[in-house]
């Protein structure tokens, strides 16, 4: 195979499906682009098994390929989802897309972070089963749009070189969601500013968002 091809290797198997976990030797040479296989994810994701399954803790992975463990996380989440809240479908709905929420990624290669979002979004509608057609999926693409950032993790900025922001998205119950945008360069400072070594951030500054939004239903999300 020559270099810069995307063809895909089947470098291992689970189940009946291969896993694809390097596309091209180039895009190894030139990002390190090598994913991590599903038993591995696994394991890892055991050592903080009770993280991973609360709903609502906030896992941002900086270089997350097409979601090999944010695929994972979002399962477990929406595992606990269905076992609290599962009689009921207005609650199960919406503590659902809390976990989506809950679940970040930074990205270097477009098509990667695209291939994330839709894995993500693949997820969530699955779990929703029937419910998932309409404003769900339109309110669940617009929560994956800001919280899968194509971006540089390393200098922090965008593929538009503007300062990656995330959303900090919470449930106010009652249908409605809150949302507070951050600097991620700024969330990054919180431990070095705790001990006064090497910051450009105050450790008033560093909470402070540089967006608000007034709580919005998911018809609000989704619009
Ligand atoms: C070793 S792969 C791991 C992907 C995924 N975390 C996994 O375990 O399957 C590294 C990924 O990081 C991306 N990457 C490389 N440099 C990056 C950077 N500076 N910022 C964000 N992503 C980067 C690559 O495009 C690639 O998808």
């Amino acid at each position: 195979m020559s270099p810069g091809t995307c063809t895909l290797h089947s470098v291992s198997t689970t189940g009946d499906r291969a896993e694809r976990l390097v596309k091209s030797r180039q895009r190894v040479a030139d990002h390190g682009e090598v994913f991590t296989p599903a038993w591995l994810v696994d394991d890892m994701l055991d050592l903080v098994a009770a993280e991973a399954e609360r709903i609502d803790s906030r896992f941002l992975e900086p270089a997350c390929g097409s979601g090999n463990f944010l695929i994972p996380i979002l399962e477990r989440k929406l595992a606990t989802v269905q076992a609290r809240y599962g009689r009921s479908d207005f609650e199960r709905r919406h503590y659902a897309l809390l976990a989506l929420m809950c679940v970040y990624g930074i990205e270097l290669l477009a098509d990667n972070a695209a291939e994330c979002r839709e894995r993500l979004l693949d997820t969530f509608v699955r779990f929703l089963k029937a419910d998932a057609e309409g404003v769900w999926q339109r309110a669940a693409r617009a929560v994956l749009a800001v919280n899968i950032v194509e971006g540089d993790a390393l200098d922090m900025t965008t593929g538009e070189d503007e300062p990656i922001t995330f959303p900090e998205w919470a449930y106010l119950g009652r249908g409605r969601f809150q949302r507070r945008d951050f600097r991620y360069d700024a969330l990054t400072q919180r431990s070095s500013a705790s001990v006064g070594l090497f910051t450009h951030f105050e450790e008033h500054e560093i909470f402070v968002p540089v967006a608000e939004y007034p709580p919005a239903t998911v018809q609000e999300l989704a619009a």
